[in-house]
């Protein structure tokens, strides 16, 4: 017999566990978009069939993370479950310090209400949402240098997420290191389309951060599918195990803050991770203050030994190649139906180009809102708008609309299979056949900051009567 090179890509577990998912009418779902005032975020989750509002927290956990879980010490100070947390985390990022947070936004405020003061900039490839929050919270500036081959859209580059080397080096030059408190790097850059960030780049943003003094931070949030990316990608990392391919990279940054409901492959938790001792201890008084008592900070217990566990899980080979592969799938299909996406697909959503896709709704009626209340109401499905609507409203109130607005299908891990895979792109083409029907929208109600969160929005009529 021949060993055999299998083309398809399974999924590289089986289920043991089923949670049903509801159908609904599209009546139903007008009605309940209605009620929850066009926003997606305000839907109950039992009115939508597939959920991919986000890949954080929505993940399955494996047999091994509930084990842990069972077993594991709710002591309040000094738990065994920390210990184990805190091995993994030192054993796979390298850093001294390892303060728990409920979630990664916690170990942003944590960092950021310690580092960061007014008239300060921190640089990064490009914010998320609450890491650009607790940032500007500081009344500091949070400033996006992505590089040149992001803002294309239909470009294919490897490594779309790199962070612009040159804007970085007149960053500094302008700023100067003194009221720079860090520089950070977002591995996958999220708000680029999930796009990867190369060893080279993140090596060549370390060397400058430290030839300046200033200490270099990563948003660590999806640490393992940018390793598999360096692994497929980057010449030299071919042989190279996704492990020792991000303890490379933890070893270039003086810290991290994580939300481990990513590559944590846990419904809640996350940390932050520092490499200096007076740092850290300031860190850990503001943690006991918000957080909690060092060895949980926000955590119960069986929080702490699913991350141990999970942060393992989602560097095992075979895991990353099927969820890349799924992720790459629906890409090829959306493609083939001439749909415009975010190539090549990032690690883990797919980004639709909505401006692209809709040219008749003018980008002040935000048309990656409009696209992806369509999804909804077509197919039960709910994305996320990363676009105008998320983006688009300044500290001081005024209105800048994003550089781009883009629906983001973003997949839970371990969660759905090929067939749904299948019926979302059967979706998607089919919204695209209607989109003549969809209407703009504007903002009737929000909240001064993360506002797509909460806000109500409402149709404009196109055509009044
Ligand atoms: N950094 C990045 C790059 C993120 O994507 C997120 C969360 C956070 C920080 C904050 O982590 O949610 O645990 O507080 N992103 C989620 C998303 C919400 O849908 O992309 P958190």
């Amino acid at each position: 017999m021949k060993a055999f090179e299998p083309r398809s890509i399974i999924e590289p577990f089986r289920v043991r566990s089923v949670e049903p998912i509801r159908f609904t009418t599209l009546e139903q779902r007008e009605q309940a978009l209605q009620q929850a005032g066009y926003n997606p975020f305000r839907l109950r989750s039992e009115d939508v069939l597939i959920d991919l509002l986000t890949d954080s927290g929505t993940g399955a956990m494996s047999a091994r993370q509930w084990a842990g879980m069972i077993a594991s010490d709710e002591s309040y100070a000094g738990a065994s479950s920390f210990y184990r947390f805190e091995r993994a985390v030192q054993d796979i990022t390298g850093f001294k310090h390892v303060i728990p947070t409920h979630q990664g936004r916690a170990a942003e405020h944590i960092l950021f209400a310690t580092i960061a003061q007014p008239g300060q900039v921190i640089p990064n490839n490009a914010h998320f949402d609450t890491t650009r929050a607790h940032v500007e919270r500081q009344g500091a500036q949070a400033r996006d240098l992505p590089s040149a081959q992001s803002f294309d859209p239909e470009r294919v580059h490897p490594f779309k997420g790199d962070m612009d080397l040159d804007a970085l080096r007149a960053t500094i030059d302008e700023v100067g290191p003194a009221r720079i408190p860090a520089v950070m790097i977002t591995v996958t850059n999220n708000a680029c389309g999930g796009q990867p960030v190369s060893m080279a780049n993140v090596r060549a943003v370390s060397q400058l951060a430290r030839a300046h003094g200033i200490p270099f931070i990563i948003d660590a949030c999806r640490y393992a599918e940018n390793a598999w990316f360096i692994k497929t990608r980057e010449p030299g990392y071919e042989r190279a195990r996704p492990i020792d391919i991000a303890r490379e990279m933890f070893g270039l940054a003086d810290g991290c803050t994580m939300s481990a409901k990513k590559d944590g492959m846990s419904n809640i938790g996350g940390f932050l991770a520092l490499n200096d001792d007076e740092l850290a201890a300031r860190c850990r008084n503001l943690e006991i203050l918000t957080e909690g008592f060092p060895t949980y900070g926000g955590m119960a217990g069986y929080d702490l030994e699913a991350v141990a566990q999970g942060l393992y899980e989602a560097l095992d080979e075979g895991y990353l190649r099927y969820r890349i592969r799924s992720i790459e799938y629906l890409g090829e299909k959306l493609l083939a139906g001439a749909i415009p996406i975010v190539r090549p697909t990032g690690g883990h959503a797919v980004y639709i180009d909505a401006r692209a896709l809709l040219p008749h709704i003018p980008v002040g009626q935000y048309p990656g809102w409009s696209l992806n209340n369509g999804l909804y109401l077509v197919g039960g499905v709910r994305g996320v708008e990363i676009g105008s609507v998320m983006f688009g409203r300044q500290p001081d109130g005024s209105e800048r609309m994003a550089a781009q607005d883009l629906v983001r299908l973003a997949f839970p891990r371990r969660v759905y299979t090929q067939s749904h895979v299948d019926y979302l792109a059967e979706v998607i083409l089919e919204v695209a056949a209607q989109k003549a029907d969809l209407p703009g929208y504007r903002i009737v109600e929000q909240a001064p900051v993360l506002r797509h969160f909460t806000a109500r929005l409402q149709p404009i009529d196109t055509c009044p009567p």
